[in-house]
């Protein structure tokens, strides 16, 4: 009976370690329950006889607290474990917004640069592009600026060896376009990219700079052609009443030539500091391809002619997004970059 006893205790102790949950509970019917496995053994104490039945109703009275303990320690343990599942379930807070990612969006630069693109492609222009890094050839020579040439020295620039220098214009792409194309086929282009000057970097110049290039060039070209572009142009850009002068000015590259103002865009021509009091703010450079240029780039000048314009982007932007600082473009600042990112066009 007494080897029974610690038998039966023996197996609960082992049925035990693997019970969870519901399982613990049959186990505490199995083995502790009024009909369990030790009430029927104690049932059996009736048949032994006097002198044995203490003896065994003592061992049955441990393997009975010996069991009790086992299991409220057993419970116990499985009761934290569910607490700390419950807890861990209450931390993962479903009322938090989920994350958003946070999508780029184009530089106001960029912004300008495509709006300039769409116009012009409007009228019937395509894109061209050109390296940064240029040859002396294109960025100068080609544009009727010798080695001597004085006009060289407003456009100083990084050189990389004598004929290799970081562009100081978009122009040497009109260069590389006349060179590339047939002279039979009229020319129609815009050309947008950066371009580098050897400036001290202030609120109004940056040694890096974006222009915007153009160049037409076809039979019966002429500059009233270059005026109704660029008047329709600024009539898109700035606004249906947008008025435009042309100031004699001059460029190797063009003959005639000439700056565009356009009548400020603050005051409508009053006078304002933007304006410097003049009432017009000029935006861009332009004039009629000079014979000489289309001649190095395989063209006859008795046979086409064409114009050509350069303007800067970032002048355009900061006149469109009131911006005061030139830097202010190349800093990266968020402030600035995410109030000009929803702006619409
Ligand atoms: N390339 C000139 C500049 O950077 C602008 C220009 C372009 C002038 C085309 C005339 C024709 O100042």
């Amino acid at each position: 009976m007494r080897e029974q006893l610690l038998a039966l205790q023996e197996q609960a102790l082992v049925d035990l370690a693997e019970a969870e949950g519901n399982a613990l509970d049959a186990w505490r019917v199995k083995y502790l329950g009024k009909k369990g496995e030790l009430s029927l053994a104690l049932r059996s104490m009736s048949k032994l006889s006097a002198e044995e039945r203490p003896v065994v109703g003592q061992v049955a009275n441990a393997v009975r607290e010996t069991l009790e303990a086992a299991f409220a320690s057993k419970f116990a343990e499985w009761e934290a474990k569910q607490a700390a599942i419950q807890e861990e379930k209450e931390t993962l807070d479903i009322t938090l917004p989920g994350r958003t990612r946070s999508v780029g969006a184009e530089h106001p630069l960029q912004k300008i640069i495509r709006r300039i693109e769409d116009i012009f492609i409007g009228f019937g222009f395509t894109v061209e592009e050109g390296p940064e890094v240029e040859w002396d050839y294109y960025n100068f020579e080609a544009l009727n600026l010798p080695k001597d040439h004085p006009a060289r020295d407003m456009q100083d620039t990084f050189y990389l060896s004598e004929e290799l220098l970081m562009r100081t214009h978009t122009s040497p792409v009109q260069a590389r376009t006349l060179e590339k194309r047939r002279p039979e086929w009229p020319i129609r282009i815009i050309v947008p990219g950066r371009v580098y000057r050897r400036d001290d970097d202030d609120a109004t110049h940056s040694h890096a700079f974006t222009q915007v290039e153009g160049l037409v060039v076809g039979k019966g070209v002429r500059m009233s052609d270059l005026k109704g572009i660029l008047l329709t142009f600024a009539k898109e850009l700035f606004g249906e009443n947008q008025e435009i002068r042309l100031r004699p000015s001059f460029f190797p590259f063009t003959e005639p030539s000439a700056e565009m103002d356009i009548r400020c865009i603050y005051c409508g021509g009053d006078g304002c500091s933007t304006c410097k009091h003049t009432g017009w703010i000029e935006v861009l450079g332009c004039g009629m391809v000079h014979p000489r240029v289309l001649e190095m780039g395989g063209y006859d000048p008795e046979e086409v002619t064409g114009f050509a314009f350069g303007m800067g982007v970032e002048r355009i932007a900061m006149l469109l997004y009131k911006i005061e600082d030139i830097r202010q473009f190349y800093q990266n600042d968020l402030r600035l970059l995410k109030q000009f990112a929803s702006l619409p066009e």
